[in-house]
């Protein structure tokens, strides 16, 4: 099936973070190695391709995303002869590869950044980055009021007097996409990686590029908490210059054979900006951050959808949907609490409200259902296909997030979606590292995920790992999932209830009372158990219709 159109419609596209994955050389640190070594997992599993989070040559400042040398594999990882292995490896298991690519920024220790601190105020070195004098007297101000992601300002100063400009923490300086060395240099970076075989690239912070010229401070603050939303003209995000960059990265894209794809983590104002990313030579796919940032509510999640289809379909591109990945909160613990608001990212790492894991995970396992009846790709964050909560309660003394720091420890930042995977056994490292090396895994495992085990829930029929199975199994054979459209069918409201054809019907309960399924000649998968024909609050089925 799905052979006529490219795969990156259809994929099911399994995030490896790969620190947290699979400890292959017992560091403690998940490798290529151990993620060679769970390869045949992730073919039972039945993903299309691994995204793997940033593996080059880094001082990890930000968990790798902070790049010292993009043709080098850090030692930490492996080395890029373990990543060509790795490729082919996974491509003899029918799956792809994409790597994450980190165009914004630099790590402070990469040889460009490291030639400006050493060439001085003025140098031609410093024009691949964004250096600028202070304001105000000896110019001990700050170039322009802009903030970082993670806190404080976006700006920090050498002892030679100039300030130099980072929209993340100060070892990520941003690079300069005025700079022709900058085009050239990211050009040939994808190249580099497209000749080792790699299948694509996930785009790391993709709308960020292009700054205004002329640094102006930032815009008023436009309330539009009940309206429509609308898009401001922003000084550094979602510029309409940055387009011109990825029409010339989707022609390096098409110089290399078979269906390379970029997917762009791009977060923008509308959807119609959104998918301005993807219009035709420009990028293939973008995360649809709508989609996991709605609340659990069938109005609102039935409004991303018509909004993503409508938008992605004007331009012709699919829809990608997301519910996790290693920036947010894991969708469970959100699903646990009773009243899941709009997820706010940035500016609210812990919702308020009491946690009720069985409701999160009912609602998981529904969430699951329905991402995967919908029409494109989609996006599985580790831990998912296990229903994986968000660690609340690390202890502060092993959080290494910058984020902590940065927001002067009122912000415990993101580790808590990051602790590392339990495969199997009773007690940590549960089989994250080798049997004969079990190291102390770099984030403490809470001391019962033994139940959350892929041994544990494997053969489970009621386990989380085995309801994605089944759900990827049936998605691969049935020619009305994946690309393509849907017809929503009538439904009280709290329900969502659509057809995919041939025959395919997903109905999703997000209502507090039991709801009669409609006309099915059989049910092929539900997220519980149903009974005389109805569907129990938070769960969903998939129907043969
Ligand atoms: C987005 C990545 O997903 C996040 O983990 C990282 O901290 C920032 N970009 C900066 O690279």
């Amino acid at each position: 099936m799905h052979s006529t159109t490219p795969w990156w419609r259809s994929a099911v596209i399994y995030q490896v973070y790969i620190r947290s994955f699979a400890d292959g050389n017992g560091d403690g640190v998940g490798d290529i190695a151990g993620l060679r070594s769970r390869l045949p997992y992730l073919e039972q599993l039945g993903v299309d391709a691994l995204w793997i989070n940033p593996w080059y040559k880094s001082p990890m400042a930000d968990g790798g995303y902070d790049v010292a040398d993009f043709r080098e594999v850090d030692p930490l990882f492996g080395t890029v002869t373990d990543a060509e292995q790795l490729i082919a490896e996974a491509h003899r298991h029918g799956i792809r590869i994409i790597p994450d690519i980190v165009p914004n920024h630099t790590s402070d220790q990469h040889t460009w950044f490291q030639a400006a601190l050493a060439a001085g105020p003025g140098s031609p070195e410093r024009e691949r980055y964004i250096f600028r004098p202070g304001r105000g007297p000896d110019g001990a101000e700050p170039p322009n009021d802009w903030v970082s992601c993670f806190g404080g300002p976006a700006w920090t100063r050498l002892p030679d007097g100039e300030w130099y400009l980072h929209l993340y923490a100060p070892e990520q300086p941003d690079l300069n996409w005025q700079h022709p060395d900058v085009h050239a240099d990211f050009e040939s970076i994808l190249r580099f990686w497209f000749s080792r075989g790699v299948d694509g690239f996930r785009i790391d912070v993709a709308h960020g590029l292009v700054k205004d010229p002329e640094l102006p401070d930032l815009p008023p603050l436009l309330d539009s908490a009940d309206g429509p939303r609308h898009h401001i003209q922003h000084p550094h995000w979602d510029r309409d210059e940055v387009h011109a960059i990825y029409r010339t990265w989707r022609k390096v894209a098409d110089e290399f054979e078979g269906d390379r794809c970029f997917v762009a983590e791009a977060w923008a104002d509308t959807p119609e900006r959104l998918a301005a990313y993807v219009r035709p030579g420009g990028l293939h796919t973008a995360f649809n951050f709508d989609f996991l940032m709605a609340s659990w509510d069938a109005k609102d999640l039935r409004a991303v959808i018509d909004d993503s289809l409508a938008m992605l379909h004007a331009v012709g591109a699919p829809a990608t949907w997301v519910l996790s990945n290693h920036d947010v909160m894991r969708h469970t613990s959100r699903y646990a609490r009773k009243t899941v608001a709009r997820w706010v990212p940035n500016e609210r790492y812990q919702p308020e409200g009491n946690v009720d894991l069985e409701l999160g995970t009912r609602r998981a396992r529904a969430a699951a259902l329905l991402m995967l009846a919908l029409p494109g790709g989609a996006y599985l964050y580790q831990g998912d296909e296990l229903g994986l909560p968000e660690v609340e309660d690390l202890p502060e003394s092993v959080l290494q997030d910058p984020i902590w720091e940065r927001s002067g420890h009122t912000d415990h930042g993101r580790d808590g979606c990051r602790v590392p995977l339990p495969w199997s056994g009773q007690s940590a490292p549960f089989g994250f590292s080798p049997e004969n090396a079990p190291a102390e895994p770099w984030l403490p495992q809470p001391a019962n995920w033994g139940e959350r085990s892929v041994e544990a829930q494997t053969g489970d029929e009621s386990s989380m790992l085995e309801l994605y199975r089944t759900a990827l199994r049936i998605r691969r054979e049935n020619p009305a999932l994946g690309d393509g459209t849907m017809t929503w069918l009538d439904a009280p409201s709290g329900v969502l209830s659509f057809r995919r054809d041939p025959g395919f019907v997903c109905v999703v309960n997000l209502s507090t009372e039991p709801y009669r399924l409609p006309d099915h000649t059989s049910i092929l998968l539900a997220s519980g158990p149903v009974t005389s024909g109805l569907l129990a609050p938070h769960q969903a089925a998939w129907l043969a219709a």
